[in-house]
């Protein structure tokens, strides 16, 4: 499938028709999030993959979009870390993996001083949104649709299904769209608008 043809048909899906996706499917959108790449390779994030209906009702209670948590066959909540001291767990496990670890380690410094507190949230997020981008993509060469979810209780979240040291960056739900859906044109600025070679 040609990417722009890709981007112009996926849509933001509100409603699902409840059908089932297989299992190999689920595992190959999980899989383009894995593949992400990340700023200073530190992967910081964990795909919590939800398929029980308890579950996914349990998540859309701290959700915006109810309609497509009730009509879903799954729901991703995408999870980061929020602590990138750079002698902490996360950073040094995610760089040891490297031969070139001490090198890497001394060029990265300055930037790892910057995460270590109040960027945390932001770098961790902005990741998170990076693995979400190719997981709804891949999800649409597969047939698959879906809908972003921004719009949630953060706090409940974290507190409902997450370790203490990872946030909810953003969540997706998936599944097969429901009659009528898309129900409106794409609609984007256009190129001329949005593009300016300086
Ligand atoms: C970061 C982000 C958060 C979003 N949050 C929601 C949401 O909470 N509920 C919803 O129905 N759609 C949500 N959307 C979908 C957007 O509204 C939608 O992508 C946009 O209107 C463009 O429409 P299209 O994706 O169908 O082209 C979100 C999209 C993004 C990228």
């Amino acid at each position: 499938m040609n990417y722009l043809h890709l981007l112009q048909n996926r849509f933001a899906c509100k409603e699902f028709n409840k059908e089932k996706v297989s299992t190999a499917k689920i595992h190959e959108i999980l899989q383009a999030g894995v593949l992400s790449p990340s700023s200073l390779g530190l992967e910081p994030w964990t795909f919590y993959v939800l398929q029980s209906p308890e579950k996914i009702e349990k998540l859309k209670q701290f959700c915006n979009s109810k309609k497509q948590f009730e009509t879903c066959a799954f729901a991703v909540i995408l999870a980061s870390k929020n602590n990138f001291e750079p002698q902490g767990q996360t950073v040094q496990k995610a760089l040891k993996r490297r031969e070139d670890f001490d090198k890497v380690y001394e060029l990265y410094s300055p930037y790892l001083k910057r995460l270590e507190s109040k960027n945390a949230h932001e770098y961790g997020a902005l990741q998170c949104y990076i693995a979400a981008t190719n997981m709804v993509n891949c999800a649409h060469t597969l047939g698959v649709d879906s809908c972003i979810i921004g719009g949630y209780d953060e706090e409940s979240i974290n507190k409902e299904f997450l370790p203490k040291d990872e946030f909810c960056a953003l969540v997706l739900t998936f599944g097969y769209k429901a009659s009528g859906q898309p129900k409106h044109k794409k609609m984007r600025f256009s190129f001329n608008e949005k593009v300016k070679f300086i």
